[in-house]
């Protein structure tokens, strides 16, 4: 019987040499190291990559693309990014300094509810096998300052003991950047069952991003030009 090819299951041999930030985007294009590319629309990378007003270098990593990322190909542009957005601005991040991006590229879902399809999460095979794209897109951007959003990124970056509960708005101890802070994912406040904790929540949030601001502006002229753009 002719053997079957091996099951490829990680990204990793699609990592260009030398990478840069468009080598990269390019080559996860057409990334089908795991099962997601055949039910997704297309690869959702990080973005942008210029910092027009200099300063450090942070990065937000998310979980995966939800629907509308997987039609527009872009990172946090719908729900979840908009009050993203909101937080960032309550908490005086200007999100043109931030690099946005995902532990997981390629929208999961299982099934549709008032014609959007809802959020399936990623198992810890599927984390895995995308995670070289992630370590490729810190390798380039090299972030002072790196925020996991949710546990999905905090674990896959800082281990899966990591409890983003206990430990979120703390800086950690972490070779991927200076600073590495987790907090909770931005949907996890559009789910609150009411109002009031929807409220209480965005609030918890918003002050861990001001952690985060106070820590960005602590680095100040020291980041500032400290790295040639990717
Ligand atoms: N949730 C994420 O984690 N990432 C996105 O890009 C959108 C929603
Ligand atoms: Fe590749 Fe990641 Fe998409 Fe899986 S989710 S096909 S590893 S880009």
């Amino acid at each position: 019987m002719p053997k079957r090819p091996s099951v490829q299951t990680t990204a990793a041999p699609l990592i260009p040499e030398s990478p840069t930030y468009d080598k990269l985007r390019d080559a996860a294009a057409g990334c089908r190291a795991c099962p997601l590319w055949e039910t997704a629309t297309r690869t959702v990378f990080g973005e942008p990559v210029g910092r027009p007003h200099g300063g450090p270098r942070v990065m937000l990593v998310g979980e995966q693309p939800g629907d509308q990322e997987d039609r527009e190909g872009r990172p946090f542009v719908g729900p979840s990014g908009r009050l993203l957005d909101e937080a960032l601005e309550a908490a005086g991040i200007d999100r043109s300094q931030v690099y946005v991006t995902n532990t997981v590229k390629h929208f999961k879902w299982k099934g549709e509810e008032g014609g959007r399809r809802l959020h399936a999460k990623p198992t810890t095979t599927e984390i895995r096998a995308c995670l070289p794209w992630l370590a490729a897109e810190l390798r380039v951007f090299r972030p002072d300052v790196l925020v996991c959003l949710g546990a999905t990124a905090a674990q896959a970056l800082l281990g899966k003991d990591f409890r983003v509960t206990r430990q979120r708005g703390e800086p950690v101890d972490s070779d991927w950047a200076r600073i590495v802070v987790a907090t909770v994912h931005p949907s996890s406040i559009l789910r609150a069952p009411d109002p009031e904790a929807r409220e209480r929540q965005l609030d918890a949030f918003i002050d861990d991003l001001r952690a985060v601001a106070r820590l960005i502006h602590g680095l100040g002229a020291s980041g500032e030009g400290a790295h040639a753009s990717p």
